[in-house]
């Protein structure tokens, strides 16, 4: 359990309860849906499965005729950081995902992500959606009710905790965002691989982006590796305060991520009055309550065709 992870001199190995210790130390990936094979990754007690292919991961309609096996151009791993207590908005952002055109030619993994779970409630029902789901990601380096540093305990984490299948990118996204993961793989495929930082670029101090906005902002692997090492971040305290802006700090001060993409317009806060959704749309945000969802699904047209009406036995 070798964390490298500084947030967490804390000794997170003296849990007492059990089940707490199981649920800090695990990390539950997809299991089963397409004979994904559950592996072991020692450092960690990583229970983990990996597909044979990647593009499909939460398709629920299976995607038009599967090419045989189209080998991905880029590989993109989606965290969606979340609250235990947050059971059914959780729940709606997993059929968000589930049912939307898979990503073609790409590798996409969507994992909600906690700090540990404090509450031993929560530590057990959310153990259960773990072992349901098997899409959640539970850090050792932050603690859930304290809501400091957990984008640095996300980004420096999933470096160690994905190293046998690296991904290209790696996404951080909140639960009020609807993300349209195909728009999105689409302007990543043409972009580097190496020292991207793109999102919802927030103009400040005569800079046009020197931060994304937190609706969701997606950096290259290695950048995500730096952030795992870099010393200097603990050292000035730069996980304190707001930390979508701490990460353009991070970057800014070391010269990261200057491949740096504005995906305005296309990001977007909804309206109050819910009238502004764009078809190009690839990530909208503020979907604080379900009336705000149903709209997105009614918009993107999730639901068109399905007749609840019909559904009687
Ligand atoms: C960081 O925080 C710790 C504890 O709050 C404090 O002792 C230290 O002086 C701080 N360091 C800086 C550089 O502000
Ligand atoms: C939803 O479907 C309607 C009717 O087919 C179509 O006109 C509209 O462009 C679709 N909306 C989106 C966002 O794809």
């Amino acid at each position: 359990m070798a964390m490298k992870a500084p947030a967490s001199s804390n000794s997170y190995l003296l849990l007492a309860p059990l089940a707490l210790l199981l649920l800090a130390a695990v990390v539950f990936l997809l299991p089963s849906l397409n004979g994904a094979r559950v592996g072991s990754d020692g450092g960690l007690g990583v229970l983990c499965a990996r597909r044979s292919a990647g593009a499909e991961d939460y398709t629920v309609a299976a995607p038009a005729a599967p090419k045989e096996e189209e080998k991905p151009e880029l590989s993109l791993l989606v965290g969606v950081l979340t609250m235990p207590k947050r059971y059914e908005r959780r729940d709606i952002v997993r059929l968000a995902y589930a049912l939307q055109p898979a990503a073609a030619r790409a590798r996409v993994d969507v994992r909600f992500v906690f700090c540990r779970v404090a509450d031993p409630v929560d530590a057990q029902l959310v153990a259960l959606e773990a072992a349901r789901h098997g899409d959640v990601v539970v850090l050792g380096g932050c603690e859930e009710n304290m809501n400091h540093g957990k984008t640095h305990a996300y980004l420096s984490s999933v470096p160690r905790l994905f190293a046998s299948s690296p991904y290209d990118y790696v996404m951080k996204t909140d639960d009020d965002t609807y993300l349209r993961v195909a728009a999105l793989a689409d302007e990543l495929r043409g972009k580097p691989r190496d020292d991207v930082y793109l999102g919802y670029g927030y103009a400040m101090g005569g800079q046009p982006m020197p931060f994304m906005h937190g609706m969701g902002y997606v950096v290259s692997w290695d950048v995500a590796t730096w952030v795992s090492t870099a010393e200097e971040i603990l050292a000035r305290n730069d996980t304190e305060g707001p930390e979508d802006l701490m990460v353009g700090k991070w970057l800014n001060l070391a010269g990261r991520g200057r491949n740096r993409y504005d995906l305005k317009p296309r990001m977007y806060d909804l309206s109050w009055d819910m009238d502004n959704f764009r078809p190009d749309t690839v990530a909208v945000h503020m979907l604080k309550d379900n009336r705000r969802w149903a709209a997105a699904f009614s918009y993107f047209n999730v639901t068109a065709g399905i007749n609840l009406h019909h559904l009687s036995p």
